[in-house]
């Protein structure tokens, strides 16, 4: 097994550094080499995706990601910022499918801010289309008007390929759940997502024991907040998906539990926590590395074909939370409060 390790930015580094910890403690036979993305790819390159670090992604089998983005490149022009190497990576690898679970875990219910009985048992896996819609669509920019103004452009489109790659990964992935999709749109307004309405449907034909719902975005979003369990799997393009999954994540207590992966067409996959680089927490030794270790769990599951060792890492980071450690972000009155690096310890000798 290639693994391409690509820490990034911010908290990037450390929380990458546990993921490696608790796959090396599983002695497989896994080969690691690291790579430089982000702004971390812009220090030493001059290019948030230098060429080096993308061939190494292509040459790999799985992908293993920190975060990207730092406020000190925010002033850099819109192609060499941290982002870009990001959304970068994700097109060149044709990683469509974004796997984003949320789930409860029971110790962790009081430290969500909705009260315990509307998240416990929470279990709900969001799919999300990750290399089109609004984030890839042309035209864009920003461009200066005849009267002197300036205009800001995006363009929100999605091919009826694009639409039914996404949604078969959800109705596959459903079949093997509850039976239950609920895709979300906003076919009221947009015609994308109303074209997006129309192919869901066409592919159900194909799975006649799943229960097809649909649901604006508005109403998804207090949906998710309001009863969030009525949730099995949810569909929905990119850039619906990229503001759902971090809503969701507040369900299951902290955005430092949610784990992601985004899968290619023959499940080659990049992990990485759903959240971001979060800069003001780097180098403290706070941030929580649950999501970025669930993702490596990720990486046994789909791209490895190793559910046992998945599991393995699963109910290690459970058996962790319940002898009480907890990072600052899940720390409740009378749990043990622990730093980034003491969480890994905690979870790799829970294995
Ligand atoms: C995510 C992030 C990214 C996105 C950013 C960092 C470009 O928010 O993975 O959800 O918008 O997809
Ligand atoms: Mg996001």
């Amino acid at each position: 097994m290639k693994i391409a390790v690509l820490p990034g930015d911010g908290i990037g580094p450390e929380i990458v550094a546990q993921a490696v910890k608790v796959l090396n403690a599983l002695n497989l036979e896994i080969s690691m080499t690291e790579a430089p993305i982000g702004g971390a790819g812009y220090e030493v390159a001059g290019d948030p995706l230098p060429d080096a670090t993308l061939q190494l992604a292509k040459d790999a089998d799985a992908v293993l990601l920190g975060a990207v983005g730092d406020w000190k490149y925010d002033k850099l022009e819109r192609h060499l910022r941290p982002e870009r190497g990001l959304l970068r990576i994700r097109k060149e690898l044709n990683l469509f499918a974004n796997l984003r679970p949320a789930l409860l875990y029971p110790e962790l219910a009081s430290a969500s801010t909705l009260k315990p009985e509307v998240v416990s048992g929470l279990d709900i896996m969001i799919v999300r289309e990750l290399t089109g819609d609004i984030y890839f669509g042309q035209p864009r920019g920003i461009s200066t008007l005849e009267n002197g103004e300036r205009e800001g452009v995006n363009t929100m489109r999605y091919n009826e390929s694009e639409i039914r790659r996404i949604g078969r990964v959800a109705f596959d992935i459903a079949m093997k759940r509850n039976k239950k999709v609920c895709s979300v749109d906003k076919a009221n307004v947009l015609e994308a997502t109303e074209l997006w309405r129309q192919v869901m449907i066409e592919l159900s034909a194909e799975y006649p024991e799943v229960e097809l719902s649909h649901m604006y975005v508005d109403n998804a979003a207090m949906q998710l907040i309001r009863a969030p369990k009525q949730f099995d799997v949810m569909v929905t393009g990119n850039i619906f998906g990229d503001i759902l999954s971090d809503e969701a994540s507040m369900l299951t207590g902290s955005i430092g539990m949610l784990p992601s992966a985004s899968l290619d067409a023959n499940n080659k996959g990049m992990y990485e926590p759903s959240h971001g680089s979060a800069p003001d927490l780097a180098g403290k030794n706070v941030a929580n590395p649950l999501a970025t270790i669930l993702s490596a769990a990720m990486m046994l599951r789909y791209t490895f074909n190793d559910e046992a060792n998945a599991q393995r890492i699963e109910s290690a980071v459970k058996k962790a939370l319940a002898l009480g450690f907890r990072t600052p972000d899940i720390w409740t009155e009378g749990t043990n409060k622990v730093g980034c690096a003491e969480m890994g310890d905690a979870v790799v000798a829970s294995l």
